[in-house]
């Protein structure tokens, strides 16, 4: 299975802070945006990860996380030069995707929970068609919305309803499989001139292939698209780090665990920023992991 993470946009919303920085570069809580996007491809297994983004962010996430080998991952990049819906990222990535499976992911959305690896793992190896993560909110016409009946099959999706039917968001959190490419080739502009990805659900949802994962109790989803859902991840991630003493999106602790990379990677990675609280934890980990 292909990622992609989706990083660009105009970031308009959070003006000021996004006159001169990407989004996707601003800070939740003591590490980037980004990481935490590349962390669920990371923990559903996936290594060869294309990031896309604007002309101007490209180069600055490369510089941040080159080709992903000190992380045991394959990444690439490719710029979108204007942001024509969250569908292009299979027109941009249709070479990266090949005849592969895929998982998409926005890159500015946060997951964490207990059991969310392997809700992912067995998302991956039951798909067929396409599955979407839906989340409970309480403002769904903000979002796509997904509708159940009641022996819990995907009835209808709708893309920021005017009166949703249900108040099911459907999380920036997409797998796919091998026909991906061809369903975006095949939709047309929104009425707000973009390629939306519920368009390509739709399409799936048509042929019966789409199914919704429905991100229970225990589990957090935050998009940080705004100031308040900027500040609120950030918090979120410092009360999980203090309060629980667990690492949230740490990527060099994930390739440990998920065996990407070896304990003396870890420790050199961490070493390199032993100045920091992140580095530190990084050098005490590499050796105690079982
Ligand atoms: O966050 C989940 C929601 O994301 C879903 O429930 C909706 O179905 C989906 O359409 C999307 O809605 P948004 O209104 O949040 O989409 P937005 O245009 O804000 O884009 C989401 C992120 O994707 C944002 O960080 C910017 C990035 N993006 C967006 C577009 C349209 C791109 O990188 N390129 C694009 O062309």
């Amino acid at each position: 299975m292909k990622g992609i993470v989706l990083a660009g946009g105009s970031g308009t919303r959070l003006f000021p802070l996004t006159l001169v920085t990407s989004k996707q570069l601003l800070a939740v809580y003591n590490k980037p945006m980004v990481y935490y996007p590349i962390s669920v491809l990371m923990l559903a297994g996936i290594r060869d990860i294309l990031i896309i983004s604007t002309p101007s962010a490209v180069p600055v996430i490369e510089n941040l996380l080159g080709d992903g080998s000190q992380l045991g991952l394959n990444l690439s990049y490719a710029v979108q030069d204007e942001p024509r819906g969250i569908a292009e990222a299979f027109l941009i990535g249709a070479g990266h995707v090949g005849g592969d499976s895929s998982a998409l992911i926005l890159g500015d959305n946060l997951f964490h929970g207990a059991g969310f690896p392997e809700l992912l793992r067995d998302a991956r190896e039951s798909l067929d068609g396409c599955t979407l993560f839906g989340y409970p909110v309480t403002d769904p016409e903000r979002y796509g919305i997904g509708e159940v009946d009641a022996s819990g099959r995907l009835v209808s999706i709708e893309e920021k309803p005017a009166i949703p039917r249900s108040d099911n968001a459907i999380t920036g959190l997409y797998f796919y499989d091998k026909d991906v490419v061809d369903i975006a080739r095949g939709i047309r502009p929104s009425a707000r001139g973009e390629l939306e990805i519920t368009d390509v659900n739709l399409e799936y949802l048509r042929q019966g292939r789409a199914k919704l994962v429905g991100l229970g109790r225990g589990h957090t989803w935050l998009d940080c698209g705004t100031y308040d859902s900027l500040l609120a991840a950030s918090q979120y991630v410092q009360a999980v780090e203090k309060h629980q003493d667990e690492r949230v999106a740490c990527l060099e602790e994930i390739a440990l665990r998920m065996g990407f990379i070896d304990a003396e990677a870890c420790y050199r990675l961490g070493a390199g920023m032993g100045q920091s609280h992140y580095g530190r934890y990084l050098t005490e980990i590499a050796y105690a992991h079982d």
